[in-house]
């Protein structure tokens, strides 16, 4: 039995609890959230604040941990605060998802419900592959990127790392979105996206640059 630590206890914990739950060699052993200022035990399942996990460590070296947060920046800011190997991050696939065989698949992913992921794409770690979402062959999905219910990436998109594509997108085959970018909810992306923008809109049209 793996036992699994969801980092975050939020919405997006929630449905990765379901996820880990469609798994019979899986459990939830414990999730952290800076919400707990001190550890207990609910319905058999420990709770703490983040800064707990190498206590939990020191207890039980085999634990499997997963980033339970859909926020891209923060998944990002836990990597880079918590000194954790990537030998202790698991990737979650719904056992509803189809995945090409040839596709690659980075540390703690996540792969949700009825996820359709095509041959030859490379995704990244900690990325999100939200309900329902198609990332066509030849894809290159970087770090830290969520792809939100329903978007679709075409053939040969690349998602630069920490960007989020929001729920019913379409980005044309070849386009290159940047990274820390976001596409918002329904656009149909037909242009290259920077860095730091945000696009919207059929066809989609950057709204705001950050620096
Ligand atoms: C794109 C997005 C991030 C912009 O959010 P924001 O920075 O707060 O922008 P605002 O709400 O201030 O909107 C700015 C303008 O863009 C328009 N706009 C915002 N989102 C839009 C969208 N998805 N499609 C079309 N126009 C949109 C607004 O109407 C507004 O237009 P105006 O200036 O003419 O009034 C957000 O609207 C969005 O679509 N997020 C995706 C959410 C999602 O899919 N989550 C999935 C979670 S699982």
């Amino acid at each position: 039995m793996k036992n699994i630590v969801i980092i975050g206890d939020s919405g997006h914990a929630k449905v990765i609890v379901d996820i880990v739950d469609a798994h019979p060699d899986m459990r939830v052993y414990a999730k952290l959230d800076d919400k707990y200022d001190s550890q207990f035990i609910e319905d058999g399942i420990i709770k703490a604040p983040i800064s707990n996990i190498e206590s939990l460590f020191n207890q039980d070296a085999t634990l499997k941990v997963i980033l339970g947060i859909g926020m891209n920046a923060i998944r990002e800011k836990i990597i880079m605060t918590y000194d954790l190997s990537s030998e202790v991050f698991v990737s979650l696939i719904h056992p509803s998802a189809v995945v090409s065989p040839s596709a690659r698949l980075g540390v703690g992913t996540v792969v949700m419900p009825n996820v359709t992921i095509n041959a030859d794409s490379l995704i990244g770690d900690h990325v999100i592959l939200n309900t329902g979402c198609v990332v066509e062959h030849d894809c290159v999905v970087g770090n830290f990127v969520h792809i939100s219910p329903l978007a679709v990436i075409t053939g040969g998109v690349h998602v630069g790392e920490g960007s989020h594509i929001g729920a019913g997108a379409s980005v044309i085959p070849g386009v290159q979105i940047g990274k820390w970018s976001t596409v918002g909810a329904g656009a149909t992306v037909i242009t290259t996206i920077g860095d730091r923008e945000t696009a919207v809109g059929n066809p989609a049209r950057v709204i705001k640059r950050e620096g």
